[in-house]
């Protein structure tokens, strides 16, 4: 069996790059260790940047996302008794974002596969990733052999490709934190229009949305956490205790869907490539999701692998696919920055930081009272530029 590109792994990142090549006219085959309706509930990212949005439009899997997505034009900064808005729609005019579930986003991008012949393999779960380093590498799973001319390893974290390049080859920089986020999924209508960040000395609590019937929300909690330790009532006690800390602000409780718990860490794998092998998404990097950045950039990645595979398969140039891992980190590292700096800014670290607490004050205080402290907030928030638009 040959194709053009074998992408390991049916995420974002997977599924997006075996959509836009196709559009190229450009073959693959993706394999997924998990079945199709897990990769269709895995209830995870929620915030679309534009530039994710127009990338889903354009590329005709956006219909849904136009309909059912929430355009948002601000978020609230909630701390010290009040909240405060930074406004998109006054600080960068014409950028918004958009709340949509990361798994209706799959499910749209499953179905335009399906719908257009392609090859997706569900429960493929020993994948293995062989001769990377020549121009034939090949894939094997399930006692077949999948040979191609290029493999995208968008596995995740966790996956096979990344450990499948030899040690040595790449250079890791890491960060962990002190503290894990507690998911919540309830059946109950959204307490406020906008998204809310909360910084409390109790832990910062997220409030965000799915649809006008069903709220997100996240909890700081000790890294080792287990969801066995958050019954929903002391789920309810304590997203009051950290949200309703304004006047006038009262918190909808509901059913409870689904609940988990998600390490925080920053990550980053350089290069994203060793030789025929090229790393996207959550596979190379990994950003703590307080800058809701992760399925963005994992969206990034694959426009510009996109492009150097097509240049490639075009004319044999490897120019692009040479600039590929250079391309992606400048945006990769300007989204780690950024996400790492609205963690520090909004997580409690240890109780008797009182100077680390005052340095948080001072800055929140910063970002809320100056436009330009909070245009750098919004910019990076809503998306910097493609590279390209620049
Ligand atoms: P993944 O979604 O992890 O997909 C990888 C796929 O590969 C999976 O389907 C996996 O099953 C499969 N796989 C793994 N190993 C193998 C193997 N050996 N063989 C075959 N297949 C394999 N990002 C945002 O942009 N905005 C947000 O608001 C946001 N919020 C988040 C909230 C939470 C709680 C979490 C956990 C993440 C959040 N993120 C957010 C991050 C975002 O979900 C990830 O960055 C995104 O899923 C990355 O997509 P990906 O396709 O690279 O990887
Ligand atoms: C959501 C997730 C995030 O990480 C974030 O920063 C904002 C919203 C969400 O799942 O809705």
């Amino acid at each position: 069996m040959h194709t053009q590109v074998a992408i390991i792994g049916a995420g974002p990142a997977g599924l997006l790059l075996s959509h836009l090549l196709h559009l190229r006219g450009i073959g693959s085959v993706v394999l997924e260790r998990r079945s199709r309706a897990y990769v269709e509930q895995r209830v995870r990212a929620g915030v679309l940047e534009q530039g994710t949005v127009d990338t889903l439009v354009e590329s005709g899997v956006g219909e849904r996302l136009l309909r059912e997505g929430l355009p948002h034009r601000g978020i609230e900064l909630r701390y010290g008794g009040a909240g405060h808005r930074i406004p998109f729609e006054k600080l960068v005019p014409g950028r918004t974002i958009t709340v949509y579930g990361q798994q209706e986003v799959v499910k749209d991008l499953i179905a335009a596969r399906l719908a257009a012949g392609g090859d997706v393999r569900f429960e493929v779960d020993d994948v293995a990733l062989h001769d990377i380093a020549t121009d034939r590498p090949y894939v094997t799973f399930g006692g077949l052999r999948l040979d191609c001319d290029v493999i995208a390893g968008c596995d995740g974290f966790h996956g096979v490709s990344r450990p499948s390049i030899p040690a040595g080859a790449l250079t890791e920089f890491h960060r962990d934190y002190p503290f894990a986020w507690l998911g919540i999924l309830a059946r109950v209508r959204p307490s406020s229009e906008e998204l809310i960040y909360a910084r409390n000395e109790r832990g910062f609590a997220l409030h965000s949305m799915r649809t006008p019937q069903i709220s997100r929300f996240y909890l700081q909690v000790p890294p080792d956490d287990d969801v066995a330790a958050w019954p929903d009532e002391r789920v309810w006690a304590e997203l009051k205790a950290r949200l309703e800390t304004v006047p006038g602000f009262t918190l909808a409780t509901g059913e409870i869907l689904e609940k988990s718990v998600t390490p925080m860490r920053s990550f980053v794998a350089e290069p994203m490539r060793h030789g025929r092998l090229f790393l996207a998404g959550d596979a190379a990097h990994i950003v703590p999701p307080t800058g809701a950045k992760g399925l963005n950039l994992a969206v990034a990645d694959v426009r510009v692998l996109t492009r150097a595979l097509a240049r490639f398969f075009a004319d044999g140039s490897t120019a692009l696919l040479d600039g590929y891992s250079d391309a992606c980190l400048q945006r990769v590292w300007r989204a780690q920055h950024f996400s790492w700096w609205m963690t520090t800014l909004l997580h409690t670290f240890e109780s008797d930081d009182a100077y680390g607490g005052r340095l948080q004050t001072s800055y929140l205080d910063y970002v809320t009272s100056s436009e330009a402290a909070a245009t750098t907030l919004a910019e990076n928030y809503v998306g910097l530029p493609y590279e390209e638009e620049r």
